[in-house]
């Protein structure tokens, strides 16, 4: 069962999947020792990830495990649809299309819980939170979940000390392969590139105000800065603040960051971190992007509350004119810039997370019964076997320890 925007892009979709794949080595890797052992022989997996074509390799490879993978959008704007044709045609059960209103976007993902998943992949928690409150009977049977973000994480945190979780759930975004390379490099290239993309604007020069100091404003301020951009750190974490001021960055809170910045980056993963009274301290012509999960870090309300009049002025981009007559500029209406804007983060970054993804569903199957209704990590082990399979694919070698080595750091003496 599908529905897509238009089965008849999926050549093309196939093409960028099979582009995907040529730079998703380690999950490359993993599908091939599925394809032997089929550890998901009978097992139906309800996935709802962004569907790009790195989440199409994830996809396959859960396939190629023995998987009955049903899958819809975790944002209503970034399904690349030619992506979502060409698994529709592999027999992926795929409910997505940009451009899904609020509606069709929660009656995509009821699709994927009815499914009566045995094991659920989520990014953000809207499918986990819409199976505990809207599909409770479905949920008690769900063996585990996975959970690939920030923002979702903290959500199954919330629903773990409520003590209401229902299954255990794998926190991939906690393994270090993935918060490490995804949330930094990945986001903050990839952010980067949605700008880009939607305005063509020179960075260099630029006052880039970064909100937020975690694993993805830090990606993102340094990418900034490596493309020539004056970068302005705000924080509410004193101890990430400070990071930023050691790191080399101007700090100081969004109340004077606004009347300075030329380009805004939320990432805090918080609400209203741009509200109506910084908008108005803005420079004309200033620009605002989100890379948080949420399109809740611009309070895109308070704009259009404001706001005398606002036009599209080119694909993702719409201009709002303030009472003051300055202009503002709202990048891919609030929401991830990077995945509505541009691709998402490149497969080499994606390659690294959806092998932990691929590796924790598995881990579920394995000890399906097992596991209390809990939040966790991945092993160490495996977190470490990414990292070397990314190594080796690399062709970079490292050292081992020697035995007097081991013997010395095992030591108290
Ligand atoms: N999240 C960020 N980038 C992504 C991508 N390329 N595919 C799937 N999920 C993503």
């Amino acid at each position: 069962m599908f529905k897509v925007r238009d089965v008849a892009l999926a050549v093309q979709g196939r093409y960028m999947i099979e582009w995907a794949e040529k730079n998703m080595p380690v999950l490359m890797k993993i599908r091939s020792e599925f394809k032997e052992t089929r550890p998901l022989v009978g097992v139906r997996v309800g996935a709802v990830l962004h569907v790009t074509k790195e989440t199409a390799v994830l996809a396959r490879t859960l396939v190629a495990g023995g998987a009955d993978v049903w899958l819809a959008a975790s944002n209503p704007l970034s399904t690349q649809d030619e992506v979502a044709a060409a698994l529709a045609e592999e027999n992926i059960n795929v409910f997505a299309w940009r451009g899904e209103t609020e509606e069709e976007y929660f009656w995509c993902i009821e699709r994927i819980a009815n499914s009566n998943p045995d094991i659920v992949i989520d990014d953000g928690g809207d499918l986990h939170i819409f199976l505990h409150e809207r599909a409770p009977d479905i949920a008690s049977r769900v063996v585990g979940g996975t959970e690939e973000t920030t923002t979702g994480v903290i959500r199954l945190r919330a629903l773990e000390n409520s003590g209401v979780l229902r299954y255990p759930v794998i926190a991939v975004n906690d393994s270090k392969t993935k918060y490490l390379f995804d949330n930094r490099y990945g986001t903050g290239q990839s952010t980067i590139d949605g700008i880009m993309r939607a305005t063509n604007i020179l960075i260099a020069g630029k006052i880039v105000v970064v909100a937020g100091y975690g694993w993805v404003g830090r990606g993102i301020a340094l990418r900034a800065r490596g493309l020539g951009a004056r970068v302005v750190v705000t924080e509410v974490d004193p101890v990430k603040a400070l990071e930023a001021v050691m790191d080399g960055f101007n700090v100081m809170p969004m109340s004077k960051a606004a009347g300075i910045g030329d380009i805004f980056i939320t990432a805090t993963g918080s609400i209203d971190v741009i509200r109506a009274e910084h908008m108005l301290s803005m420079k004309d012509g200033a620009i605002l992007a989100n890379a948080g999960h949420f399109n809740v870090e611009i309070s895109v309300s308070s704009l259009e509350n404001i706001a005398v009049s606002k036009k599209t002025i080119r694909a993702n981009v719409i201009e709002y004119l303030l009472p003051n007559g300055r202009r503002v500029y709202l990048l891919a209406e609030g929401r991830l810039v990077n995945l509505v804007a541009a691709e998402g983060h490149p497969s080499e970054v994606m390659d690294l997370s959806f092998a932990n993804q691929a590796l924790a569903v598995k881990y579920l199957v394995g000890n399906r019964g097992k596991i209390d209704a809990k939040v966790y990590r991945l092993p160490d082990d495996i977190d470490s076997t990414i990292a070397r399979l990314k190594l080796t694919s690399m062709g970079i070698e490292i050292d081992a320890l020697t035995d007097k080595q081991l013997e010395y750091l095992r030591s108290w003496k």
